[in-house]
């Protein structure tokens, strides 16, 4: 299955960990040429070793993803390394934030998450877009998250806000670039069990999160890279513009 995405170059940015990390594993078990990227060169590392023991080698870069200058300087690396990006994947992103009353909202912590989540995927999309736009092909996705889906008294506002931004900001994408043959699909997905929330989200916590999911489960990082190669392949050639909730039904009430 997805014999097209063979061969294929497919960069997914915060690739070190979490679902990125497990993204780059399933894109390598289809036969793609996978870039991995972060800033935690140690964590990288252990991702590559997974990658190769996937039958792949994947090109390993670094940079902040909120800065424009090492976008750059990471493109070029991958353009003259493996060749141009048929598959962009804007995984990077986070917040540090907890839940907080709207007027006790630190300034700076707000213009973080925006950072980090929303700005960081317009600067990596302006980045890759235009050799996409030349060669007429290419798939990005994005990640929003089930907090920028649906209001809630507990949510991290920034976070959900900037998630929300990514959203719209892709089916604008989308709209914007179909013509010139590229599509574009956001991912949402509900808590996810990755490693650093398998450590965290633990007893009772857990247990009412399950509770809030029509398919009692939280969600695994397989289901979001099953989701992600779905939508890179051309088995979904007709899709674009959408956001895809992975959410266990989370997100209907
Ligand atoms: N996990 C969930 O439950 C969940 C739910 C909904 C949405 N999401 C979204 O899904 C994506 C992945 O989440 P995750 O939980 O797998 O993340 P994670 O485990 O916290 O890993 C975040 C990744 O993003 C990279 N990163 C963050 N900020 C960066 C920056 N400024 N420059 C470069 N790299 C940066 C990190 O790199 P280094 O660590 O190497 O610096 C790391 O690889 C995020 O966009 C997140 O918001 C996650």
């Amino acid at each position: 299955m997805y014999e097209d995405l063979r061969d294929q170059v497919v960069l997914i940015t915060g690739s070190s960990r979490g679902i990125g990390a497990a993204m780059a594993v399933a894109f390598a078990e289809v036969g793609a040429r996978v870039v991995l990227h972060g800033r935690d060169e140690v964590a990288l590392d252990g991702v590559r070793r997974r990658v190769e023991r996937a039958g792949a080698s994947a090109l390993v870069v670094t940079g902040d993803v909120t800065r424009s200058a090492a976008l750059a300087a990471m493109r070029d690396r991958i353009n003259a390394e493996v060749g141009p990006v048929d598959v962009l994947i804007t995984s990077a992103g986070s917040s540090k934030s907890r839940p907080t009353p709207i007027e006790e909202i630190d300034e700076e912590d707000w213009r973080a998450d925006v950072e980090r989540n929303l700005t960081s995927t317009f600067l990596t999309v302006k980045c890759f877009l235009p050799d996409m736009k030349s060669r007429g092909s290419g798939v990005v996705l994005t990640l929003s998250s089930a907090a920028g889906r649906r209001a809630s008294a507990r949510t991290l506002v920034a976070y959900g806000a900037a998630k929300a931004g990514v959203q719209i900001f892709t089916q604008d994408l989308a709209a914007q670039v179909g013509p010139a043959g590229i599509r574009a699909n956001c991912i949402a997905p509900e808590t996810i069990l990755t490693e650093t929330n398998e450590k965290w989200i633990q007893g009772d916590q857990r247990q009412m999160l399950i509770d809030m999911h029509p398919v009692r489960r939280l969600g695994t990082v397989d289901d979001v890279a099953r989701a992600a190669l779905f939508l890179a392949s051309a088995e979904s050639g007709w899709i674009s513009g959408v956001v895809l909730d992975i959410a266990g039904g989370a997100t209907l009430v």
